[in-house]
């Protein structure tokens, strides 16, 4: 009814589509994820005050288990961990979790991230971890939901609703709660840290680099009607890059149904780089970091074999118009956290060839919001 076409245009709050509004509403979403968890660079978490229960001497593990776009913060937070931290990281998506016999146990820490707090694989993935004595946080967005009320601790991530389909906001807040929460788990296991309380000092300034990177719309536009006539992408990073290629490639088959790859950039030559042509692009993360100069020589790989090139680059970048067909700079930040800074722009693109191609972002075929059946 008419009635329900207002509603619902109200609550978009004069966007097109629930996916537009709630991936501009990124800088006030990741504030309030991190409103009384990061402050000054520290680590608060307020919430988890029996966290020491969980972070003993004996902690040996912790172990992610989440789908889809989680699964791909929880990639992001295994590189931060991986870097920073003396206690290894183990990530698996939830499906494959509780059917392979995880080694889990009472000095594992398990921790689920779930946007909805509803799906079954990661659910039932907890169940198991707690059988085999492990303990479980849980990061979702909905309170009250399942697997928060079935762990030992939840962080609950403040956004408010997401309602596209395709998980926007609520990636870049699990990130920055996921580093909050990382930042916590290495302040009480190795003490402080100078250049983790400069991660999280970026990670308070994000806000404001969210307004920066959102105004690359109109850019992004150009750059969507320019690919849109091609059938695959095939995305690629390294390090914190890697994630971000994986969600990039995600969201683009996800709600613009173009066949898409996340590879690890140094993968290309094990079997990727026999599609490249001038019919399959490349989709670069390429940040000026530790990387760089490797995720140059797979450009130039790239370009060998005639395969159109976007980037996604910082700012200040000279030498990339060489390297690349079309690019895109982000501000420079914390090498730790271009996942944060360069998510908008990917959504964005994806939702512009989605556009473009005349498809409702919001709801994509076969998708649906929350998986809580088999
Ligand atoms: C579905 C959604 C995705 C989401 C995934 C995991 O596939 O379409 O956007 O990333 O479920 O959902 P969760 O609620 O567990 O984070």
């Amino acid at each position: 009814t008419h009635i329900d076409w207002d509603e619902q245009a109200a609550e978009k709050g004069g966007y097109d589509h629930f996916m537009l509004k709630e991936m501009n509403e990124q800088p006030e979403a990741l504030k309030a994820a991190i409103t009384g968890r990061i402050k000054n660079g520290k680590s608060i978490l307020s919430e988890i005050n029996n966290l020491k229960e969980f972070i003993t001497e004996k902690l040996r593990k912790i172990f992610v288990v989440a789908c889809g776009t989680s699964y791909h913060a929880g990639l992001t937070f295994k590189y931060f961990m991986n870097r920073y931290s003396k206690i290894g990281v183990d990530i698996e998506v939830a499906s494959e979790f509780r059917y392979m016999n995880p080694h889990v146990d009472e000095n594992t820490l398990v921790l689920a991230i779930s946007q909805s707090g509803e799906t079954i694989d990661t659910l039932e993935g907890i169940r198991i971890a707690k059988e085999k004595g492990a303990k479980v946080i849980t990061i979702s967005n909905v309170f009250g939901s399942t697997i928060p009320r079935e762990s030992h601790g939840a962080i609950y991530m403040n956004t408010g609703p997401e309602i596209g389909v395709a998980a926007t906001k609520t990636y870049t807040a699990q990130i920055a709660i996921l580093y909050a929460l990382g930042a916590k788990i290495i302040e009480l296991t190795q003490g402080s840290n100078d250049e983790i309380r400069d991660i999280l000092k970026g990670i308070e300034e994000m806000p404001e680099v969210y307004k920066k990177v959102l105004k690359l719309n109109e850019r992004i536009k150009e750059l969507a009607r320019e690919y849109v006539k091609f059938q695959h992408m095939m995305y690629i990073g390294r390090g914190f890059g890697y994630p971000t290629a994986l969600e990039g490639a995600l969201k683009l088959k996800e709600i613009s149904y173009i066949h898409a790859a996340g590879y690890q950039a140094g993968e290309l030559k094990h079997g990727p780089i026999a599609l490249l042509d001038e019919q399959f692009p490349v989709f670069a993360i390429i940040p000026k970091d530790s990387l760089y100069e490797k995720m140059k020589s797979n450009l130039m790989e790239s370009k060998a074999r005639n395969a159109n090139i976007i980037a996604i680059t910082t700012e200040n970048n000279n030498e990339i118009s060489q390297l690349t067909d079309e690019y895109i700079c982000v501000p420079q930040v914390h090498e730790a956290l271009y996942p944060l800074a360069m998510a908008p722009v990917i959504q964005l693109f994806a939702y512009n060839v989605a556009i473009l191609r005349k498809l409702d972002p919001d709801k994509p075929r076969n998708l649906a919001k929350s998986v809580t059946v088999e």
